[in-house]
Parts: C-alpha cells; sequence; structure tokens
C-alpha cells in the first residue's frame, strides 16, 4: 500500500502558548469575574466533557450525530465538491457520515491539541484508507494564514463547525471568528455549522447540570487546574457549580460560586470572594434559525439551507457567501 495515501500528514503550526497568567488575573479582576471558556480543556477537562456529551441530559451531541446520520446524502450534494475543513476538530467523531456520503472527499482538521489531532487523524485514516487526510495543528488566530498545502490549494472550501461551539463565543467573538472562516474558506466557499436552539429552560439547565454531576466537576475541574498551573489554592469543596439560563442575553451561564467568604491565592495574587460570588466558567449562547441567520449575515454569509431534529432542538445550517 502506498504510504503516503494510507498515513494522514500532520503539519504542526506551533500555536504560540497563551500567557495563562495574564488572562487570569484580568479575568478575575472583572465584575463579574469570567475566565476564557478554553481553560477549562485540560487533559482531563477534556475527558470530562466527552463524558457529558454522553449524559441523557446533554442530548446535543446524540441529536445533532443522528441528524448527521441521517441527512448524509442530502448534506453532502448540498455540499458539492470541495475539501472538508473541521475547525475544532477534537476527536473528529462527527465527520464520518459525512466522508461516508461525499463523492471524492478530502478532509483537513484543524485543532489547539498536536496530540487530540494526531489520534483524530490516525483513527479516520484507517476508517477510510483512500481519503487524503491532514491534520493542522493551529490556533484560531492563526486561521488566515494557513500553510500551503495540496489540499489547501483548491478555491473553494467546505468548512464543517459541528456541536454549537459557536455559543461559547460572545456576539462580537462569534462574527469575527464566521468572517475569518469566510476568508479561509475561500471565494465560493460554504460552512456547515451546527447550532443549539433555545427551548424551555428546565431543559436547557439539566442539559448543564447533569444528574451524574459530570458537568459540575467539568466546572470545578478549571479551579484544579488553576492551583497546579498558576500555584493556587482554591478548595474545591469550596465553591458550588450553578448552571442557568438567562433569557435576556438567550444563554447558559455556568458559574461555581463561593459558598463562603475566602480568600484564595494565585498567580502569585490574594483574591477575596464573598459569599455567593460568581467565578463565570462559560457562557453558552442559543440562536434561533433567524437569530443565528441574522448574525451570519452581517459576518457575510447567506442561509442556504438548514436541517433540524423532528423536535425542532438544533440545525445544521449551510451557509455561502453572500456576495
Ligand atoms: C462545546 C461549547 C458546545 O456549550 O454546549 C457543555 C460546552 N460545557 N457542557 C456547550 C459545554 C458544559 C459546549 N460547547
Amino acid at each position: 500500500m502506498n504510504a503516503s495515501i494510507s498515513a494522514p500528514q500532520l503539519l504542526d503550526l506551533h500555536p504560540a502558548p497563551a500567557d495563562m497568567r495574564q488572562l487570569v488575573i484580568e479575568g478575575l479582576s472583572r465584575q463579574p469575574r469570567q475566565l476564557p471558556a478554553w481553560f477549562l480543556y485540560d487533559a482531563e477537562g477534556s475527558r470530562l466533557f466527552d463524558l457529558i456529551c454522553q449524559q441523557p441530559e446533554y442530548s446535543l451531541t446524540a441529536t445533532e450525530t443522528a441528524l448527521l446520520e441521517q441527512e448524509a446524502p442530502a448534506i453532502a450534494a448540498a455540499l458539492g465538491r470541495g475539501t472538508l475543513v473541521e475547525f475544532g476538530a477534537g476527536s473528529a467523531r462527527k465527520v464520518t457520515p459525512l466522508l461516508q456520503a461525499l463523492a471524492d472527499p478530502a478532509y483537513v482538521a484543524l485543532d489547539i491539541s498536536a496530540e487530540h489531532l494526531a489520534q483524530a487523524c490516525n483513527r479516520l485514516q484507517q476508517r477510510f484508507p483512500a481519503v487524503p487526510i491532514l491534520g493542522v495543528c493551529c490556533d484560531y488566530s492563526q486561521l488566515e494564514q494557513l500553510p500551503e498545502h495540496p489540499l489547501l490549494s483548491g478555491a473553494a472550501h467546505l468548512g464543517f463547525f459541528p456541536g454549537s461551539s459557536l455559543g461559547n463565543f460572545e456576539r462580537g467573538a462569534a462574527q469575527a471568528l464566521l468572517r475569518q472562516f469566510r476568508q479561509l474558506l475561500g471565494p465560493g466557499g460554504r460552512l456547515l455549522i451546527g447550532i443549539d436552539q433555545p427551548k424551555a429552560p428546565e431543559r436547557l439547565e439539566a442539559a448543564y447540570n447533569d444528574a451524574a454531576g459530570v458537568s459540575a466537576a467539568f466546572a470545578l475541574n478549571l479551579l484544579a487546574r488553576l492551583n497546579r498551573d498558576l500555584a493556587g489554592n482554591f478548595d474545591l469543596e469550596a465553591f458550588r457549580y450553578r448552571a442557568r439560563w438567562r433569557p435576556e442575553q438567550s444563554w447558559i451561564e455556568m458559574a461555581l460560586v463561593s459558598c463562603r467568604a475566602q480568600t484564595v491565592q494565585l498567580a502569585g495574587r490574594s483574591w477575596d470572594f464573598a459569599e455567593g460570588e460568581a467565578l463565570i466558567t462559560e457562557t453558552s449562547a442559543k440562536y434561533t434559525p433567524e437569530a443565528f441567520l441574522a448574525l451570519a449575515a452581517e459576518a457575510g454569509w447567506r442561509g442556504e439551507r438548514r436541517w433540524s431534529d423532528p423536535a425542532g432542538d438544533l440545525s445544521l445550517h449551510l451557509l455561502v457567501q453572500a456576495d
């Protein structure tokens, strides 16, 4: 067998490590306190997130996966030809039905974690020996200067951004990201994006605070990470996890709430927490199809087609460039 076909190619753009200390000091100095959501994903956090996706209350993953499997032929036909580029591919589990349905596909996985990426690409390559696969380790700031590569040489690419990951970005950042995707995918590029929709608050709050306590463990793991990476002494027992729907913003706010007045040492400083004071770990915005398409339009995208699950929990939007 030809080794260049059976082995995925990997490119490491060596994304600069973020100045975590500076970002933490900024985030804890804000009112209310809030840290970047990606801090949640150290090795243990990534493991816990995969576990969240298996909880019955967090139906997003199962619903989106089923929708992709069911509609793959129609989606593939609507996507047309081009290299499929997945943003933040992680373990790249959702792309399988598309690779099966697309005629003559090629696949590029972008992710910040080199290890995750290599594993995911190797696994996919075994499943699809004839599909050219490239993994690029990079961060979102490097999206505009992707390396020269045969798989990235064509003009129009097909973007894939499942999982409603856009929800973690606040409005301006979400628009900036959609604009970057547009630039990277090139004129005539298309984007298939999964967007979770607003639903009954009880359901949303349960999805982000499952009975097994995995969501709570995922958030509390942030404190363990901070203790380890920035010489902190957070007492994980002295904070409780809370997920609540904020209807005015149309997002779920996830936070760790201080159980008592306490002082924490972190990053060489002392931080006072009042009893009941929140440290927001992430927000997860939900968009109706109309609200999402309005946001996408401001970033130069137009909705071409949409697929939804029967209950209307989430949508896969196929976007094309507006001009
Ligand atoms: C990865 C951002 C899509 O917001 O649903 C799930 C993250 N956090 N449960 C989401 C998450 C806690 C997830 N996203």
